[in-house]
């Protein structure tokens, strides 16, 4: 426990729903200066999250707490949330989904206590997520006994003259979402389970159902990229990504492609994107997932 001044006055209790609106305040603050010290010289000034990102939060983390609410785990100082770890555990698996504490509070010891709370409640179960390269985040994972294995994204407008012939793809339907479950588990020990039904709501579906060659993608309109993408085999893998690709207008980013999913790299520089480093996919008790581009929330 830390000594520093001040810190009698934070409480770590659970997220309750009336939370939501105080922590997505917090949140945007938190992540809008972690972007701001990280950003590289070519990337644009970092913008504080508009009315629909942060409604998108709302929705998120209230989901993830009504499925839940056990891994949901906030810090408040005198009425006020200055930090949040969203945590949740589907089967044999436990993900973070998001984690910070506010700028001025940081490197006080209630990440730790935060991180804690989340960590008991996974109960030694094998963990996944990813992370930010903040210094004290990469810190409290690594002393948290997590991997972290660098992730690579692909920034960029595809390049539509380098788009191949796409076949044996349909749209995924709710029917799909038990052998996708049953991907997840042989992919990264469990399923998605109540979070497909929910990606399902506001994301495109794109399935390989052929025996031998299952594969799934989500694809984001709104933010025009895939947002998760497992396959049973790397040639399906690189299918589905192509139509991911294929279905974006402009700027598009794919991200959490870590070493072992370089079939991602190559399709993307096929497309003429653009290759960078971006933070890890922290891992314990299991294996790189792949063929497989975690998602950042649901991972
Ligand atoms: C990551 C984060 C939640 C940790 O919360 P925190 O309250 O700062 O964490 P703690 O104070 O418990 O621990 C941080 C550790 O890193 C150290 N640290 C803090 N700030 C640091 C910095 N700028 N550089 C290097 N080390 C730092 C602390 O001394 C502490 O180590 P110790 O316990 O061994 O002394 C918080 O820093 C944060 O919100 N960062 C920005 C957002 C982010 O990147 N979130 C992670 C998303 S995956």
């Amino acid at each position: 426990m830390s000594d520093h001044v001040g810190m009698d006055s934070v409480r770590i209790r659970p997220l309750t729903p009336d939370d939501l609106p105080g922590a997505e305040r917090a949140s945007a603050v938190t992540f809008l200066e972690a972007d701001r010290l990280s950003r590289r010289w070519d990337e644009p000034e970092p913008e504080p999250p508009d009315a629909a990102a942060s409604r998108r939060w709302i929705d998120t983390i209230g989901y993830l707490l009504s499925v839940d609410p056990g891994g949901c785990w906030v810090a408040e100082d005198s009425g006020t949330i200055v930090g949040f770890a969203i945590s949740q555990n589907r089967g044999r698996v436990w993900y973070l989904a998001t984690y910070g504490v506010l700028p001025g509070q940081q490197g006080k010891g209630i990440g730790r206590r935060l991180m804690d709370a989340a960590l008991a409640h996974a109960d030694g179960r094998p963990g996944l997520f990813s992370a930010t390269t903040h210094p004290a985040a990469t810190r409290r994972y690594r002393l948290a006994g997590f991997t972290l294995h660098p992730q690579m994204r692909m920034v960029g407008r595809v390049d539509r003259s380098t788009l191949p012939a796409i076949s044996g793809l349909r749209q995924g339907r709710p029917e799909d979402l038990e052998w996708m479950d049953q991907l997840d588990v042989r992919l990264r020990g469990a399923g998605h389970g109540p979070d497909h039904l929910h990606m399902l709501e506001g994301l495109r579906l794109v399935v390989s159902d052929a025996s031998g060659r299952r594969g799934y993608v989500y694809i984001d309109h709104d933010r025009d990229r895939p947002a998760l993408l497992a396959a049973a085999d790397i040639a399906t893998a690189e299918t589905l990504l192509w139509e991911a690709l294929a279905s974006t207008r402009d700027q598009t980013l794919v991200n959490c492609i870590t070493t072992a999913n370089h079939w991602a790299v190559d399709v993307g520089l096929a497309a003429r994107l653009d290759l960078a480093q971006e933070g890890y996919l922290a891992l314990r008790g299991m294996a790189e997932p792949t063929p497989y581009l975690a998602s950042g929330h649901y991972l």
